[in-house]
C-alpha cells in the first residue's frame, strides 16, 4: 500500500504513503487541504514530520541514534568532534586532506571585530550566559555582512562556496565567542587560539588557560569535552533545531538562524535541562538528600516540580546519549580524583525513579542531560554555562539542517490554526464600550 483512504463527507480521497530508508513511514497531507479543506491539528508537533532529512536517524523505540548512518556509540568512542561536525554538514568523515582543509579554513576565520568586545562588555555581570551568546551570535551579522539579497540574488542561487565560507565562519566565530563568555564571568583576558592545535584542544585552552601560566592539555578534559560535544552535535527535528530551519525558510542568514536556535535552547524543558539538573541535585542534597521527597513532588500533579533531566518528547525506552554520558561522568570523575556527592544522589534517584510505577508507565528515562552537568561541574564549569557548552555542541546540527533546507529550496515555514476566538465583532469608540 503506498497510499490511504480518508473519507469525509461521503467523500474518499487517497493521500500517498511516504517511507523513510528505515522504513519509518507517514501520510503526505500536503494535498490534503487542497482536496478535503482540511488541516491537521498537532500542537507540539508530536506527531508531525516537517521536512524529510537525511542527517540523523533516531529510533525512540529502541533508543538508536545515528549521524549519517554512523552509531553515536562509535562516533562518541571514536571520532573528534570536528570530524563529526564535518559529517553532519557535508554527509560524509572527511578524508585527511579535507579535515586538514576544514582546520586551516577555520583557523584563518578565527577574528572577531573588536567592537564585539565592547558590546560583550556592555552585558550585565548577571547576565545569562545564553542571552549574551544569542546577541553576539546575531551581532556577528553586522561585522559580516551579506551581499544584498534581491529577487535574482535570491539565497536559491547562492553557490557551495558561499554556503561552505559562511559555515567555516560560524565553526570559528562561535567556539571563540563562547571561551569569551566564560572567561568574561571569571575576569579573565580574552584570546583566539589556535585551532590548529586541534578544534577541542583549542576550546579547552582558550577557556581554561590562565594568565602568565603556561597551560598544560589535560587529555581527561579534551577527551570528555570531546564526547560531550558529539552527543549534543544533532537530534534531529528538536525545539531549537526546528526553529533554525523556520527562521532559515524565510532566507534568514545562518547567523540569524543559529541566533535563533540558541534562544531555543535555552529553556529549561530543552538545552536549559542540563542547568536545572544540577540545580535539582543541588537542592535534593542541600535538603539532607531528600529523594523521596522530590519524587512525591514530581508526581504530585499540583506541584510544577519536575525531575529535570527524565523524560524525552522521541525515547521511550532510553536515550542512548545518557548510557554514553553515564559511564564517561564516572571515568571523569574518577580520572580528575572528584569525590562528588551529587553523583552519588543523581545515581539513587534514577534508580528511585527506574522503580517507581509513575515514571515508567509514562516511559521516563534520564535524558541526555541527566548526566552532563556532573561532567561539565567535574571540569569546573560554571552552571550557568552548562547551556552554552550544549549550544556548542549543537552547531554543527543547525548547520547541517540550515543547509539541507537551503539546497533543498524547502518553502518558507508558516503552520496552520483553528480559530477558537470570538466571532466578528464591531468596532466601538472608547466612550461607547
Ligand atoms: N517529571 C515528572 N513528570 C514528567 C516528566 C518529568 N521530568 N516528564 C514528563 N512527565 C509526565 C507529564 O507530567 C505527563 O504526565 P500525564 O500524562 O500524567 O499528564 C507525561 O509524563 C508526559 O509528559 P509530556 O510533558 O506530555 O511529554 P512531552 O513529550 O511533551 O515532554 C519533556 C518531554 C519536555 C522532555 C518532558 O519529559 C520534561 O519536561 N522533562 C524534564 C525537562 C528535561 O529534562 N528536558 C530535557 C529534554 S532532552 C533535551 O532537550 C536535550
Amino acid at each position: 500500500m503506498n497510499k490511504i483512504e480518508i473519507k469525509h463527507n461521503n467523500e474518499v480521497f487517497d493521500l500517498p504513503i511516504v517511507k523513510g530508508t528505515e522504513n519509518e513511514t507517514g501520510i503526505n497531507i500536503q494535498q490534503l487541504r487542497s482536496k478535503t479543506n482540511l488541516i491537521t491539528l498537532d500542537p507540539g508537533f508530536k506527531n508531525t514530520g516537517s521536512c524529510k532529512s537525511s542527517i540523523t536517524f533516531l529510533d525512540g523505540e529502541n533508543g538508536i541514534l545515528r549521524y549519517r548512518g554512523y552509531s553515536i556509540e562509535s562516533l562518541a568512542k571514536n571520532a573528534s568532534f570536528l570530524e563529526v561536525a564535518y559529517l553532519l554538514i557535508f554527509g560524509d568523515l572527511p578524508l585527511k586532506n579535507e579535515l586538514d582543509k576544514l582546520t586551516n579554513d577555520i583557523q584563518d576565520n578565527a577574528i572577531i571585530d573588536e567592537d564585539l568586545k565592547k558590546i560583550l562588555d556592555s552585558f550585565p555581570r548577571s547576565a545569562h550566559p545564553m542571552g549574551i551568546l544569542s546577541s553576539l551570535t546575531s551581532a556577528l551579522i553586522a561585522f559580516n555582512p551579506e551581499k544584498k539579497i534581491s529577487l535574482s540574488n535570491s539565497y536559491k542561487n547562492k553557490s557551495e562556496i558561499f554556503l561552505y565560507n559562511t559555515i567555516v565562519k560560524l565553526l570559528a566565530k562561535i567556539p571563540i565567542l563562547v571561551s569569551w563568555v566564560h572567561r568574561r564571568r571569571k575576569g579573565l583576558s580574552l584570546d583566539y587560539g589556535d585551532f590548529r592545535n586541534g578544534y577541542v584542544e583549542n576550546i579547552t585552552r582558550m577557556m581554561f588557560q590562565l594568565p602568565n601560566q603556561t597551560y598544560v592539555q589535560n587529555n581527561v578534559v579534551v577527551n570528555a569535552m570531546n564526547k560531550l560535544l558529539i552527543l549534543h552535535a544533532d537530534h534531529e527535528q528538536n525545539c531549537s533545531t526546528s526553529t533554525v530551519r523556520i527562521v532559515g525558510s524565510s532566507e534568514a542568514s545562518l547567523f540569524a538562524s543559529v541566533s535563533a536556535g540558541i534562544s531555543a535552547l535555552w529553556g529549561r524543558l530543552h538545552g536549559g535541562a542540563n542547568q536545572a539538573v544540577i540545580e535539582m541535585l543541588e537542592a535534593i542534597k542541600n535538603d539532607n538528600g531528600d529523594i523521596k521527597k522530590y519524587m512525591i513532588k514530581a508526581k504530585d500533579k499540583s506541584d510544577p516540580f519536575r525531575l529535570m533531566g527524565f523524560g524525552h518528547r522521541v525515547y521511550k525506552n532510553f536515550d542512548p546519549r545518557a548510557k554514553i554520558i553515564k559511564i564517561a561522568a564516572h571515568e571523569v570523575l574518577k580520572d580528575l580524583g572528584i569525590n562528588d556527592p551529587i553523583l552519588e544522589i543523581a545515581k539513587s534517584l534514577e534508580k528511585e525513579a527506574l522503580d517507581d510505577e509513575y515514571f515508567t508507565s509514562r516511559k521516563l528515562y534520564p535524558n541526555v542531560d541527566f548526566y552532563s552537568g556532573i561532567i561539565y561541574k567535574a571540569l569546573n564549569i560554571p552552571k550557568e554555562m552548562f547551556t552554552v557548552m550544549f549550544a556548542l555542541g549543537r552547531v554543527p546540527g543547525w548547520i547541517a539542517h540550515w543547509r539541507e533546507m537551503r539546497l533543498n529550496n524547502d518553502p518558507i515555514g508558516r503552520p496552520r490554526q483553528i480559530y477558537i476566538g470570538e466571532e466578528f465583532r464591531e468596532y466601538k469608540k472608547i466612550s461607547e464600550r
